[in-house]
């Protein structure tokens, strides 16, 4: 999809559709005055355009409702359509993304391969907010899944072009576009790796991927395997890999700004596992070859680390991918089992298939090793996270509340939804091994807590924050602005924690 930005007047955009944002100006409380909806553009031909069918109330304005016109009167384009953003005084930047990401997903069942967005004219929304926000939702609405099938149904939308008042500082909005962009595309090639099939995205693969992409982007990246593993004595790790023919892959991204030589390091650390059986402690077959996702906080750290390294802000930053395959098999590990992390600490197996909090416990203490001051995990690591916040809300969890508030007010900028989850000493208790020092499950209660514990053992009391993404990673039902399928959930968050961190600690100049 090409993304084009252009200054000019909307009436005269020719284009196959023209899309322009409305919102829903009904207060609750004003029952018998039911203002129209209000376009958000100052195009007077546009409006005019537009009048009979708001005044009609039969367009509402509410989030990501749709109303096409075809031939409207004045207009250069072929098709108006007219997107709902919800209630005038909730709708925020994330309300763009999504009513942009709708936009397009208008057009791709339709045929039409290139559309134009009024960016909206509105005092709620600074223009250039409005610019980042529609190129991320457009990009986000242009990923459909069905990259195996023979005949692709939805293929990728030729042009998007947002549409600018001329009076706008061309500049910063440039800027803003062009950021939207690299976030858009980071966040689909994280969820780009997250459709592929364990088969075809082995741990090597993902390996591959992870260095193909710093090649493009001008990381530096080590993909290590089993040699390494042993060498760093990382046992929690290798022991999920111990069972599968597929050797593991232990991906290191660095990214390092020039003149930024003092500050904080910041540690990205993500569950990779290319297909999750449970091991020994097999799955039921219902729904497992969903367990292909099983690497999504990892292709979230990938995604993120992507747009950091194009957006290049003045902090160190370094990405621990743990990639493995967790298998059943002669060789697999096998409840019982004792296996030493590599910060020395003894681990009780008890479900083979709690293997992600294996793996990070290696992560997370390889990227303190290599001088990380503040730590961040992503995991698609228990299904208790769906019981306790359902499909609607990620989890998270942290042992610094300074640490917490930067990603909390990150979450403005992102719009993603997550919720925190207290951690506590008598959740630790919960995972006291009888023969070692801790066992890799604490029961059925508090499932998602014991497993942020666990973790907690490892990042001890460095800053760290735990994202726990099970339910949120994969959507189940398509919605208006986005496809089912992997959601690329984290990786905007990710990159707005990391750039809450560039303060004048970290400027060299
Ligand atoms: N990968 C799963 C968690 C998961 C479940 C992700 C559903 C996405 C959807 C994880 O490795 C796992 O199996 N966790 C177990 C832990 C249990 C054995 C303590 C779980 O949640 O059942
Ligand atoms: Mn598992
Ligand atoms: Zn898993």
């Amino acid at each position: 999809m090409r993304n084009e930005l252009t200054f000019a007047p909307l009436s005269g955009s020719e284009t196959e559709l023209l899309a322009v944002l409305a919102a829903d100006m009904q207060s609750a409380k004003g029952a018998d005055a039911k203002p129209a909806p209000a376009l958000l553009t100052d195009d007077e031909v546009v409006k005019t355009a537009a009048t009979a069918v708001l005044e009609s109330g039969e367009f509402k304005g509410g989030a990501n409702e749709t109303l096409l016109l075809h031939a409207p009167a004045g207009l250069k384009a072929k098709r108006l359509l007219i997107v709902g953003l919800g209630k005038a005084g909730k709708a925020t930047a994330h309300s763009v993304r999504n009513a942009t990401g709708t936009v397009v997903r208008f057009a791709k069942p339709r045929g039409i391969r290139e559309v134009a967005l009024a960016a909206p004219v509105w005092d709620a929304l600074d223009v250039a907010t409005g610019a980042r926000a529609a190129a991320e939702g457009a990009l986000v609405g242009d990923f459909d899944p069905d990259t195996y099938r023979s005949e692709r149904k939805d293929v990728s939308l030729q042009r998007f072009t947002l549409v600018v008042p001329e009076t706008a500082d061309r500049k910063t909005l440039e800027a803003s576009f062009a950021e939207g962009i690299i976030v858009g595309e980071s966040q689909n090639f994280a969820r780009s790796l997250v459709n592929e099939p364990g088969n075809k995205l082995t741990p090597t693969v993902l390996g591959q991927r992870a260095a193909e992409m710093a090649q493009q982007v001008g990381l530096r990246c080590e993909v290590h395997s089993t040699e390494k593993l042993h060498e760093l004595k990382m046992g929690a790790f290798w022991s999920v890999s111990q069972g599968s023919a597929e050797p593991p892959a232990l991906v290191v991204l660095r990214y390092e700004p020039e003149g930024v030589k003092d500050g904080p390091v910041l540690g990205l650390v993500g569950k990779g596992i290319t297909f999750d059986t449970g091991g020994i402690s097999i799955k039921p077959a219902d729904n497992m070859e969903k367990m292909k996702y099983d690497m999504a906080g990892g292709a979230a750290m990938l995604g993120a680390i992507r747009a950091i390294a194009l957006l290049k802000p003045k902090v160190r930053v370094i990405a621990v991918v743990c990639a493995a395959e967790n298998m059943p098999d002669g060789k697999a590990q096998k409840p019982g089992d004792v296996q030493t992390a590599m910060s020395g600490k003894t681990i009780e197996i008890i479900n083979t298939d709690a293997e992600g909090r294996l793996v990070l416990a290696d992560g997370l203490c390889y990227a303190r090793q290599l001088g990380a001051t503040h730590l961040i995990d992503a995991a698609t690591l228990t299904g208790a996270i769906s019981v306790a916040l359902g499909q609607v809300n990620a989890g998270a969890f942290s042992n610094d509340d300074v640490t917490y508030a930067k990603f909390e007010t990150s979450l403005t900028v992102s719009g993603e939804k997550f919720w925190r989850l207290p951690l506590g000493n008598e959740y630790a208790e919960m995972i006291k091994s009888d023969i070692g020092d801790i066992k890799n499950t604490g029961g059925r209660y508090g499932g998602a807590i014991t497993a942020a514990e666990f973790l907690h053992v490892f990042a001890e009391d460095v800053p760290w924050i735990h994202l726990d993404i099970a339910g949120t990673a994969w959507i189940d039902e398509s919605r208006p602005y986005i496809a089912k399928g992997p959601s690329g959930i984290a990786v905007r968050s990710i990159l707005e924690w990391v750039r809450s961190y560039i303060g004048p600690q970290s400027l060299n100049e």
